[in-house]
């Protein structure tokens, strides 16, 4: 089996492991880009089961391959009693429209992917 094969998606508000992206264009050529999970259904946010990160992805129309535009790393799951919670958010600059992608990893239920159109 492929690794690709083993990327897990579905709907946010029904499975808590899916990044819910948001997009939204700001001033200029700026574009905000939001991968958050559990804004529907609470992910656990222990030392044993995790979101340790989200990777974003931009695809532009046309384009043969996504860029790497964002990599985001989750730390804290309960050390001092801190947690990092799975939202990630940014700035990118693009004149072009094209569909984001984000890649979450958790400890325990692996590859997980959401997305959502720039237009
Ligand atoms: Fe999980």
């Amino acid at each position: 089996m492929k690794l690709t094969e083993t990327v897990q998606t579905g709907d946010f508000a029904n499975e808590k492991h899916v990044p819910e992206v948001t997009v939204q264009r700001l001033d200029g050529n700026k574009v905000e880009v939001k991968a958050a999970i559990g804004t529907e259904i609470a992910h656990p946010n222990t030392l044993e089961h995790h979101i340790s990160w989200i990777k974003v992805f931009f695809q532009a129309e046309g384009a043969k391959f996504p860029v790497e535009v964002a990599s985001y790393e989750f730390k804290a799951h309960g050390e001092g009693d801190i947690l990092s919670t799975p939202i990630a958010t940014g700035v990118i600059e693009t004149e072009k429209n094209g569909t984001f992608y984000a890649l979450s990893y958790c400890n325990i239920h692996g590859l997980w992917e959401g997305s959502a159109e720039l237009n």
